[in-house]
């Protein structure tokens, strides 16, 4: 227990309203003007959406499937969170679930605000005042851009229901042609199952966060909002969703 609690917040402060680590803010310019090169590839996602899915995915690829390979180090060495590139994968979540994702990793990471109750979260989340910024703006935002930039749009609920369909995608994106056999290799060890239970997929040696208070590797299911959102917050929800997302031809799946 002493040991979280003296884990301190980072502390936070705002580029254009989002809110941010406050190194992050700090270093916004060089984030924002960092060059990158041909072949540099970058997975954008809100928080919570199937990051270290994809990225344990991607790495499997360009490692053609050696899985001891894979397994060198925990994902956030292997994949370092920077921003921006010419080549991208993103990856979007249904806003139910990805509200009760974060609000149990707010919860367990100690280096980000306390949530607070579920049903303050609620609000919190709603009105887009969290880390990262409003999910409503990120994934409509990276919808855009998709237009104008090479970007694979992938999604959670996707990724779940045919995860090898999904798999083969990526590995195409990325110009590779891999034998089916290496490809089932690879749907099998991105599996919730063995990411679980993957030491270096599943953060369980990083110190800012609690597992005991909610697991990194929490459920991976589409649907668990039904667990948490009450009736009158579901109809809410409702209502507010479909005017943020009045002005995009972006639509998600909230059950499988
Ligand atoms: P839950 O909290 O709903 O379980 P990120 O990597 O962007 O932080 O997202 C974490 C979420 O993705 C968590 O969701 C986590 O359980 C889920 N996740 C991670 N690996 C997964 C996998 N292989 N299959 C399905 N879900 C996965």
């Amino acid at each position: 227990e002493l040991e979280w609690a003296l884990i301190p917040p980072r502390e936070v402060s705002q580029v254009d309203g989002v809110f941010l680590e406050k190194n992050m803010c700090n270093n916004w310019d060089k984030i924002w003007n960092f060059q990158a090169k041909p072949d540099d590839l970058l997975i954008a996602s809100y928080p919570k959406a199937g990051t270290t899915w994809t990225q344990e995915i991607v790495d499997l690829i360009q490692n053609n499937g050696d899985i001891e390979n894979s397994r060198r180090a925990p994902i956030h060495l292997r994949h370092p969170f920077l921003e921006w590139v010419r080549v991208i994968i993103y990856v979007a979540r249904n806003a139910k679930d990805n509200m009760v994702s974060y609000y149990y990793f707010q919860t367990m990471n100690k280096g980000l605000p306390d949530p607070g109750s579920w049903d303050e979260y609620f609000e919190t989340f709603m009105s887009g005042k969290v880390m990262w910024g409003s999910w409503f703006d990120h994934v409509k935002g990276w919808w855009k851009k998709k237009d104008s930039h090479p970007i694979l749009y992938l999604f959670y609920e996707e990724m779940m229901k045919d995860p090898k369909r999904e798999i083969r995608k990526v590995m195409e994106f990325l110009g590779k042609n891999l034998k089916e056999e290496v490809l089932d290799k690879i749907v099998n060890n991105t599996s919730f199952a063995v990411m679980k239970n993957n030491p270096m997929t599943n953060y369980i040696n990083d110190i800012e966060m609690n597992h005991s208070l909610s697991p990194f590797m929490r459920k991976g299911v589409v649907g668990d909002w039904k667990n948490q959102f009450t009736e009158d917050q579901n109809k809410r929800f409702n209502e507010d969703y479909e005017k943020h997302m009045a002005d995009t031809s972006l639509s998600f799946f909230e059950e499988l």
